[in-house]
């Protein structure tokens, strides 16, 4: 997750708009592959916070004053540190979460992971021992179907800065031949371990690096070398796992065409790109409702343009956030309002960009999406996909359109004018089916009964 700067979205608007514009006349490259489920369409959460903590998703693991994870380490001290993040692992997802998202009708999993889960020195505080808890996350996900798309969120170094990488600071990824050299052979190794048969083809993809910040240090011809060394590294061990690129904050658009291995002579490409669509950070954050569906329906129009070179197109990141970024008590002060009013935004705003960011036709460059995230230790509204199936603003089977509350246009857009409103109170949610109210009234003659007893 980001916090945007003005520059990348300034760069995506101008692409944005030239692109629509000479759409039409581009001829344009094809699609090199297509999406996994049954239907084609990637429909994923994020474990965000798991094997790579981040403080506002578990603040319960940040026992200090630290703000990222090597900072958290580090102030603890390697014994400590890996006792309790050995804690961490082994709750915070477990086989019931996978099924949990495998009933919510969900087929695929992003799953974060830093470089130290592989390559640690000595003098860096991280501690390593999460690989078991991905070799277990990733057998689970084969035997309930899942698919994986294994997400490289943290290098050494950071590639941006930010808590999400591991590390806030600077962004000294780019600054030493070392830290490349390390990431490379952390992507082989994944590539390696994970296209074993034993896995089945569980993991789908691999990204080369979460949202790279790019500057007059980290250049984007810096960023696409990087990019071409990982693909040969990549296809050095697997012809057919994905090789999915973060767009850097360009949009897809930028990426039309690119091929990070167009010198050699691999064939079999199997390239994504990962854009992620944010609506809570400077300067899209705080925008009225309108605005913010325009804008979802107008990245809904690109996602959708066949026969103009865009690679296969994955949303790996977007919330309901709409305000603030947030940080670990957010539940407490957005939490408290569960009105109507906002659960119908939330829904609207929910479907809005689900339909935005799924197919609705062939040869479209949009492959599906990965909501951030599953859960927080207080689950966020506006981040906790569970609770927004419990507070009935996320649908609870999200593969099955009957289960939408707004049509959809001939835009591929939803009909925001359509009158849905949220039922009155969360646990008013289930009434509908008879059995609940069943459930209810036995509930309130139980409690009469325990009453009349008790006198
Ligand atoms: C990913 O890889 C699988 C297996 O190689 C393939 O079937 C699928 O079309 C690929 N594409 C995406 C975007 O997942
Ligand atoms: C690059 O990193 C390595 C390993 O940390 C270090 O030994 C070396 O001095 C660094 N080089 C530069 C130019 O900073
Ligand atoms: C990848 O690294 C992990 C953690 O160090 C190690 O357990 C595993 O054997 C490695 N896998 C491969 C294929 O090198
Ligand atoms: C391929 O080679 C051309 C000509 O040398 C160069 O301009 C281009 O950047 C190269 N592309 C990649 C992805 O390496
Ligand atoms: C949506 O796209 C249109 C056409 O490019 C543009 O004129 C409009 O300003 C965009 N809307 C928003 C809210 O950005
Ligand atoms: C944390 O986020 C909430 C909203 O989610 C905001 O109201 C609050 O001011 C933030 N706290 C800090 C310390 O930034
Ligand atoms: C889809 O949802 C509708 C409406 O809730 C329900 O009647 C139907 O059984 C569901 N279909 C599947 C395949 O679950
Ligand atoms: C929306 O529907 C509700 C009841 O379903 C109704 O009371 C209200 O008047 C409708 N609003 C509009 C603008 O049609």
């Amino acid at each position: 997750m980001w916090v945007q700067h003005g520059l990348s979205v300034l760069f995506s608007t101008v692409f944005l708009l030239v692109f629509v514009t000479t759409a039409s006349a581009s001829s344009g490259g094809k699609l090199i592959n297509r999406a996994t489920s049954s239907d084609g369409v990637v429909r994923g959460v994020n474990l965000g916070g798991w094997l790579l903590t981040e403080k506002w998703i578990t603040p319960s693991v940040y026992t200090n004053d630290a703000e990222d994870e090597w900072h958290l380490c580090e102030e603890l001290g390697k014994k400590k540190c890996l006792s309790n993040l050995q804690d961490h692992w082994s709750s915070f997802f477990t086989k019931s979460d996978f099924e949990d998202i495998k009933a919510a009708g969900l087929n695929s999993l992003r799953i974060p992971i830093g470089y130290w889960a592989v390559d640690v020195r000595d003098d860096e505080p991280y501690v390593t021992g999460q690989y078991p808890y991905l070799i277990q996350a990733v057998y689970w996900a084969q035997e309930l179907g899942l698919s994986i798309l294994l997400d490289l969120h943290g290098a050494p170094g950071s590639q941006n800065g930010q808590d999400n990488s591991g590390l806030i600071g600077p962004t000294l990824f780019p600054t030493n031949t070392s830290n490349v050299d390390r990431t490379l052979n952390v992507l082989k190794n994944l590539t390696q371990e994970f296209s074993q048969d034993i896995y089945g083809g569980t993991v789908i993809g691999i990204e080369l690096l979460n949202e790279p910040r790019l500057s007059s240090t980290f250049t984007m011809s810096g960023l696409k070398d990087f990019y071409t060394s990982a693909s040969e590294i990549i296809r050095g061990v697997s012809d057919t796992i994905n090789i999915t690129m973060h767009d850097a904050f360009y949009g897809p658009q930028y990426w039309a065409d690119y091929n990070p291995l167009a010198n050699t002579t691999n064939s079999n490409n199997h390239f994504t790109i990962d854009t992620h669509q944010y609506y809570a950070f400077e300067p899209l954050n705080n925008l009225p409702h309108d605005v913010i569906l325009e804008k979802v329906c107008n990245v809904s129009k690109i996602l959708k343009l066949t026969n103009n070179g865009l690679l296969p197109i994955v949303v790996g990141e977007w919330s309901l956030e709409t305000g603030h970024a947030p940080n670990s008590t957010s539940s407490t002060v957005q939490n408290k309002d569960d009105s109507q009013a906002k659960r119908t935004w939330f829904r609207l705003f929910f479907e809005s960009q689900l339909a935005a960011y799924s197919p609705n036709g062939p040869n479209q460059p949009s492959i599906g999406w990965y909501y951030w995230t599953w859960k927080t230790d207080y689950d966020i509204d506006t981040w906790s996909y569970r609770r927004g199936i419990a507070q009935g603003y996320i649908p609870k089977d999200v593969s099955n359109s009957s289960t939408l509350a707004f049509p959809i246009l001939d835009n591929g857009c939803v009909d925001s004018s359509f009158n849905y409103t949220a039922p009155r109170n969360p646990t008013s949610t289930g009434f509908r089916d008879l059995s609940s109210i069943r459930a209810v009234i036995w509930a309130c003659l139980l409690g009469i009964a325990g009453f009349v007893v008790q006198l």
